[in-house]
Formats: structure tokens, sequence, C-alpha cells
């Protein structure tokens, strides 16, 4: 696996990014995904929230967080007063990784930590470009890609950590859309929103 790094345009901004990662062959998962799912928001944005990958509505719409997982991340952030203009949404990976059901419906697989390794140049070159002060992890995937692998979100979610190799905090939650799988969605989406207003009251 080359990774992303020679893929990575040096001193481009998101422009210039968003329109090289459609070209990125790091890793294997181009192949089946649609195209390349590169973060939104502004370059202004105070803090930027990192997913695990786009999923199938972000592979076929080619934006981050659309789906419902995405319709979850929206409504707590009102919830808790955040303001969309105030953040940059992205993913670990670019590319939707996916097992075909019967030649169906697409199901979500989860990418590997080399995929992960591999994609982090644009991962870097987002958070390079941006330059949040606050890092919000959703899930596994994203926590343990910034905050190390030994990182346990049962353990270490909604406390504010520093990210390593940039200047910025961070807070790691569950992921939305174990929220959506679970039983109990109400008692897991108060947990959510409060991890997130642990991020809030850290921009204020
Ligand atoms: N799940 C993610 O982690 N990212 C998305 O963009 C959508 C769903
Ligand atoms: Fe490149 Fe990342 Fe897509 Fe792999 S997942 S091809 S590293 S953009």
């Amino acid at each position: 696996m080359p990774g992303a790094e020679e893929f990575v345009p040096p001193r481009a901004r998101l422009p210039g990014l968003r329109e090289a990662v459609q070209s990125c062959r790091g890793c294997d998962l181009y192949r089946d995904a649609t195209q390349a799912v590169f973060g939104a928001g502004r370059e202004s944005a105070r803090m930027v929230i990192v997913g695990e990958q786009p999923g199938d509505q972000e592979d076929r719409q080619g934006a981050p967080f659309v789906g419902p997982a995405g319709r979850m991340l929206d409504r707590a952030l009102v919830e808790v007063g955040i303001d969309r203009d105030d953040v940059y949404v992205t993913n670990t990976t670019k590319h939707f990784k996916f097992d075909r059901e019967r030649g169906k419906r697409r199901i979500h697989r989860k990418p590997s930590r080399a995929e992960v390794a591999a994609c982090r140049p644009w991962l870097d070159a987002e958070l390079r470009v941006v330059a949040p002060e606050l890092v919000l992890c959703l899930g596994a995937t994203a926590a343990q890609a910034l905050l190390g692998p030994s990182f346990r979100i049962t353990k270490q979610r909604g406390q504010v950590v520093d990210l390593p190799d940039h200047d910025a905090c961070a807070v790691a939650t569950i992921h939305p859309s174990a929220i959506l799988r679970a039983e109990d969605r109400e008692s897991m989406y108060r947990g959510f929103v409060a991890d997130l207003r642990v991020a809030a009251e850290t921009l204020a």
C-alpha cells in the first residue's frame, strides 16, 4: 500500500486538496467506490469533526455526513449550540469500503488500520489548512487514528485531551451510527450530546 502522500499537493488549500483527492490511489479503496468524499466546511472553522469513512449516501452524493448518521450529528450540534459554519467535517478515510449483499444493498465495512494510515496524509493536510482549536473524534476508528491505538472510547470519551502533532485539543465520543443501531437509542443519544457539550464549552 503506497499511501496517499505522493498524491497530496504540497501547500494546497482546501479547493486544491479536494480536487486532487479524486486521483488518489494510495490504497485499494478507490477501486469500488463511486468517488472520494473529501471534508466539507470552511477553512476558518474552529472545530474539525472526524468520522470513520463515507457511507453509502456520502459515496453517492460526494459529501460527508449527509446520510442518517449525519442527520443525527446535525441534530446534536443544534442542541448544544454549535454553529455549522464553525465546523469542518471529514473522515479518516475518503473512500467508501463496503460489501455487496447479494448484489444489492451495500454494507459498510470498517477500514483496516493500514487503510486509515494510508489515507492519513489527507487528514493531516485538512488539519494543517483548517488549523482548528478542537478536533471531535466520532467513534473508535477516528479516536484511535488521532489519539493512539490504546485510546478507549468507553473510558476516555468526553474528556478534553491534547491532539498529538497538531496545536489543538481533542474530544472523542461514540459514532452517531452506533446510536442508530442501539436498542437504548435515547440514553446513547443523551450521552453523545453530553460529550458534544464538552466540546462546545471548550470552544466557547
Ligand atoms: N459515517 C461516517 O463516519 N462518516 C460519514 O461521512 C458518514 C457516515
Ligand atoms: Fe487514497 Fe484514502 Fe481513497 Fe485510499 S481511501 S485511495 S488513501 S483517498
